[in-house]
């Protein structure tokens, strides 16, 4: 019963939340963009609901913003973990390996590349394409901290670290 108390709020202050973001874009249908930007920073992606909520804020068809969430790869329709590892196969660090330390990630997390979020929505592994660092491969990074010369039992050590930082906390 508690936990039923505690959801219910934690929904309504994300409701409240989203609200405060229509009303910070004036309920503007042409700020729709800038709107789901900040809709996708404190939720980390855009939910059926909240698509569904920017659809009544600002009097537009769910489908059109579908059709925006889904035309701009910066958008993610996905739950995203906590912790955003983000691993670089351009082709300096693919030279050198990058992929043994996904397959590491993958085999630590449970993960595929179909489903790279952990099922405890604490870790995301994206694969990305040239971070700029290209000296520094096979570059790794986690929660925007740059790792070079990564390797996948330093991937390993760090999934060990957030961890037990997560559980102590
Ligand atoms: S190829 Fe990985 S940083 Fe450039």
């Amino acid at each position: 019963m508690q936990e039923t108390i505690e959801k219910s709020q934690e929904t309504l202050d994300r409701e409240n939340a989203i609200k405060q973001i229509l009303a910070n874009n004036n309920n503007d249908p042409s700020r729709l963009i800038p709107i789901l930007q900040q809709i996708q920073e404190m939720d980390k992606y855009l939910s059926r609901d909240a698509i569904e909520m920017v659809a009544v804020g600002l009097d537009i068809p769910v489908s059109h913003i579908y059709g925006v969430a889904t035309f701009y790869a910066h958008f993610t329709l996905n739950p995203k973990g906590k912790h955003i590892i983000r691993i670089c196969d351009g082709t300096a660090c693919h030279v050198k390996k990058s992929m043994g330390i996904c397959e590491k990630l993958y085999e630590k997390l449970g993960l595929s590349d179909e489903q790279r979020t952990s099922s405890d929505l604490l870790f995301t592994v994206d694969i990305v394409y040239c971070l700029g660092a290209c000296g520094l491969a096979p570059v790794m990074v986690v929660d925007d901290v740059v790792y070079g010369q990564a390797t996948p039992a330093l991937a390993a050590e760090l999934i060990d670290k957030i961890r037990a930082e997560e559980s102590a906390a």
